[in-house]
């Protein structure tokens, strides 16, 4: 149920190099320095915050990919960390991940349909034509047609990647999905596209969301609570509209600052565009 807690993050320490650092090796870093947060059923949770503040280390944390040093993750009420490296199947259904740059995450030489109907096996054992038909409804979710199952990723927009790529994560029907700077590499009306599919997807399937970004201004669309990272720490966080309206702490000002001020004006006209962006999305060929 919307509301109840998913995930609960708390006093998180990762530290890179520990290991080496032992036999006298790199000095080791400690990325995240004791972090605590909850995302709820179906909540957008925005991590921003500057490059090597330790955002992606937290979403690699969360998905068991992290050296954990300090602190628990518990998802649904169950400790990750006590999985240790072997997460079960049924569990790692439930978080999904979608990355800045799918062409390092698609294999070009596989069609979207092995692609996507490989993860749809591993999870729910379908036989083949099940498979495809499922990976149709899959892409109709992300507004890309049918017969995107039997391009390769080298023949797609970079924005339909990253629906093949978001496709792909759902295919597992999980409850989170983390996504680290998933727009970054796009252009920016490509942007407003992937950013009102993902927010469409929350509203349609109930998914929580652990959105990483840089951009203050790329988080609004999809996000509830915002927590604002430094240097491996929260500084703030609070309910992303009074966080915009009345930011405290002085690196959340400067960052909120940095983000054009809507223009009252140019509303309506901005929410015309909006609209037949996603008109044009819904069409398929989409960006
Ligand atoms: N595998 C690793 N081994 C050692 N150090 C790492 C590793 N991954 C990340 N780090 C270090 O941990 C710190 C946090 O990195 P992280 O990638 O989490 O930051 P980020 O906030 O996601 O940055 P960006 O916005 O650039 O993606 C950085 O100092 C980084 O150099
Ligand atoms: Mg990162």
């Amino acid at each position: 149920m919307r509301g109840e807690p998913l995930l609960e993050v708390r006093d998180l320490v990762v530290a890179y190099g520990r290991g080496r650092a032992l036999f006298g090796g790199g000095a080791g870093i400690v990325a995240v320095k004791g972090v605590s947060f909850d995302i709820t059923v179906g909540e957008g949770f925005a991590l921003v915050g500057e490059s090597g503040s330790g955002k992606s280390t937290i979403g690699r944390a969360i998905l068991g990919l992290a050296p954990v040093a300090g602190g628990s993750i518990r998802f649904d009420g169950q400790d990750i960390a006590a999985f240790g490296r072997r997460i079960p199947l049924s569990f790692r259904r439930n978080v999904q991940v979608v990355f800045q740059d799918p062409r390092s995450s698609l294999n070009p030489r596989r069609t979207i349909r092995d692609a996507i109907g490989q993860v749809v096996e591993r999870h729910f054992a379908t036989s083949a034509p099940a498979t495809e038909a499922r990976v149709g409804d899959l892409l109709a979710k992300v507004g890309l047609a049918a017969y995107f199952m039997h391009r390769y990723p080298g023949e797609l927009s970079g924005g339909q990647r990253q629906r093949v790529a978001i496709a792909r994560a759902l295919a597992t029907e999980p409850r989170l999905l983390i996504c680290d700077e998933p727009v970054s590499a796009l252009d920016v009306s490509t942007q407003s596209q992937i950013l009102n599919l993902l927010a469409d997807l929350q509203r349609d399937l109930g998914l929580a969301y652990l959105f990483i970004s840089h951009d203050l201004a790329v988080v609004r669309q999809v996000a509830d609570v915002v927590a604002v990272m430094r240097h491996g720490k929260l500084v703030e966080m609070g309910a992303s509209e009074d966080l915009y309206r009345n930011p405290t702490h002085p690196y959340t000002r400067m960052l909120v600052s940095s983000v054009p001020k809507p223009d009252p004006r140019g509303r309506e006209e901005r929410r015309a565009m909006r609209v037949a962006l996603r008109h044009a999305a819904n069409a398929s060929p989409a960006a």
